[in-house]
């Protein structure tokens, strides 16, 4: 009856081992039937009781069964542990064929894309690209550029000063007088950047801006250069139909001063909503360097002469791009700003 017990055990142990469900539940079935306190163990430890007839069978039959349980555990440690493999794999699986997620793409903003396109146009006829600080001299914003201290833009309402000394430029020109305090001439050239005025925001006024300032000096430099150098900049901006217009007018650093005019690139000059009906549209100041600017770089100026201009770059795009509110410029709108993509 030592030998039915045994059997039984075998058979609880095959049955428990069949139901396993984890590696934790393999190690308490191992423990329950061969550790120290275990099932087997308590069985073989009571054969000295035995005859040694007896002894030899149960003693055979026990270490079957225990040969037979220790495989039960390789079998079911290996089944579980593939199992759980599988369970990892699927959770950790990646789908390749999920769509993939599409990178926000920046875009080029239309004002760096119309400095850009200016910058490039007159580097090509031979000037070279020069910069200015925002926060600019009095002097070199005003005084170098023959705007005495009675000159309208110098007020208070309508520039940002700083100290008495120094303000955020009204303009780029300046950077004329920079260029020809630490130039000689013969020289051309542009300078783009920003610049600030006290203007209350609205459809066509910002308090901060950009312009492309230009500045050509040497021998022999006559108002035909400066025409001719517009001109082509814009018919290379709006397209070789585009006529230009040259009307007087007064800037403190150039004499003679003209405003420039371009015909109208939407209608051709019929007269539009772009150009208000005029078939004009105004697009630069510039004029013929005055003398009192070449002296404060101590230039001869009976030896040389001349021309500068200044273009607003917003206004520029505004036109090319058909934008109506300087103020969608400024206000990072992507609705806006994806349509220069
Ligand atoms: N600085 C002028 C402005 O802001 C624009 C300008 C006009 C620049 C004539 C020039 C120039 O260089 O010759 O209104």
């Amino acid at each position: 009856m030592i030998l039915d017990e045994l059997e039984a055990i075998r058979k609880d142990a095959e049955e428990s081992f069949e139901k396993a469900g984890s590696t934790e539940n393999v190690e308490e079935l191992r423990i329950k039937y061969l550790g120290k306190k275990g099932a087997l163990t308590k069985i073989l430890r009571s054969m000295g009781k035995l005859s040694p007839e007896e002894r030899k069978n149960v003693g055979q039959r026990a270490n079957e069964i225990r040969n037979g349980i220790e495989k039960f555990i390789d079998e079911k440690t290996t089944e579980l542990k593939k199992h759980q493999a599988a369970m990892k794999f699927r959770a950790e699986a990646l789908d390749v064929t999920a769509p993939g997620r599409i990178p926000k793409l920046g875009a080029e903003h239309p004002v760096t894309k119309t400095i850009d396109e200016m910058t490039r146009i007159f580097m090509n006829m031979g000037f070279s690209l020069t910069e200015g600080p925002e926060v600019e001299t009095v002097f070199m914003n005003f005084d170098a550029l023959n705007a005495g201290p009675n000159h309208p833009s110098r007020d208070m309402t309508d520039t940002f000063y700083i100290t008495d000394k120094t303000l955020l430029r009204t303009q780029t020109s300046p950077v004329q007088a920079r260029t020809l305090l630490t130039k000689k001439p013969p020289l051309k050239i542009i300078s783009p950047g920003r610049v600030y005025r006290c203007d209350t925001p609205d459809a066509t006024h910002s308090p901060v801006f950009h312009q492309v300032e230009g500045l050509a000096v040497g021998e022999g430099i006559t108002m035909a250069d400066l025409k001719g150098t517009l001109s082509e900049f814009a018919r290379q901006m709006f397209g070789p139909d585009t006529k230009t217009k040259f009307r007087p007018h007064h800037f403190p650093f150039t004499e003679p001063s003209a405003e420039v005019d371009v015909s109208c690139f939407k209608c051709g000059g019929e007269g539009c909503r772009v150009c208000k009906g005029s078939g004009w549209i105004e697009i630069l100041g510039c004029g013929m360097v005055h003398p009192n600017v070449l002296k404060v770089g101590g230039i001869d100026t009976e030896k040389y002469t001349g021309f500068a201009f200044g273009i607003g770059v917003e206004r520029i795009a505004m036109l090319k791009y058909e934008i109506d509110d300087i103020r969608l410029f400024y206000e990072n709108d992507e609705r806006f700003l994806k349509q220069f993509r």
